[in-house]
């Protein structure tokens, strides 16, 4: 059985003040959790959030990492920068991330690689768009997706990450994949880490949902075999929202 992993994309969004007066209230409502609660603040809201939530089950994640330990990269944050603060997991190749910052296969599977050797937990985005969807692209897009975030990693360590299905026409949309559909892409991404590592890993790696995931349709798209979890962007703004998706994931 894998143990359900929700995740929340804080985005761009937040102050440091106001990220640690929520990382608090969602600490306290995900204090009974029988599932793994992530929050993802801006980088600027990380250690706040971490001091203020120190004693609680809630870990926190950063939404991006570079690929390189250190050096003349303005902007960017290395991955032991990371740790040393007491950040566990990070967010990588979001389509965001593709869609405005020039991320690619290559610098997500960078990444990823990067994100392990500091000792974090990648939460790997891969998803289509809808164009992608409509030319009838989805599978090779998310197996090529997979297969390159991969690249040079052992199966052992793959096992360990988490994989977020996101198709880009359901983020911030409204648009939710049915249960069906998100359910065949988890598969269809399963299917590609069984191709990759054999089914060991495959039934090891959780793999999530997002795109306009909510308290009103998290039940049933967390009851599908192949959904272990949510990457959760508006919906992780609002404690008692981000509760009801915490609670539904029992
Ligand atoms: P959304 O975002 O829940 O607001 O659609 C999900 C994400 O981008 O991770």
């Amino acid at each position: 059985m894998r143990k359900k992993i929700i995740a929340g994309n804080w985005k761009m969004n937040k102050t440091p003040s106001e990220a640690a007066v929520l990382a608090k209230e969602i600490a306290e409502v995900a204090k009974d959790a029988v599932c793994d609660v992530v929050i993802c603040p801006t980088a600027v809201c990380l250690d706040g959030a971490i001091k203020a939530i120190a004693d609680g089950n809630v870990a926190v994640g950063a939404q991006n990492v570079h690929f390189e330990e250190k050096g003349a990269f303005t902007g960017e944050l290395a991955g032991n920068m990371l740790t040393e603060i007491g950040v566990k997991y990070v967010i990588i190749g979001h389509s965001e991330r593709r869609q405005y910052f020039g991320e690619t296969d290559e610098t997500v599977n960078k990444r990823t690689i990067a994100a392990i050797n500091a000792g974090l937990t990648p939460i790997v985005c891969v998803g289509e768009t809808l164009t992608e969807r409509e030319q009838g692209i989805m599978e090779e897009t998310v197996r090529r997706q997979t297969k390159i975030a991969y690249l040079g990693i052992d199966g052992d360590k793959a096992a360990e990450t988490v994989i977020a299905y996101e198709p880009v026409w359901a983020i911030g949309t409204g648009k939710t994949a049915t249960a069906d559909q998100a359910q065949e892409v988890c598969a269809i991404i399963r299917d590609t880490i069984c191709g990759l590592y054999g089914s060991d890993v495959a039934e090891k790696i959780r793999i999530q949902y997002g795109g306009s995931m909510n308290d009103a349709n998290a039940a049933e798209l967390l009851s599908k075999p192949d959904i272990d979890g949510g990457l959760i962007g508006g919906a992780s703004l609002v404690a008692e929202k981000f509760a009801a998706i915490i609670n539904a994931a029992k």
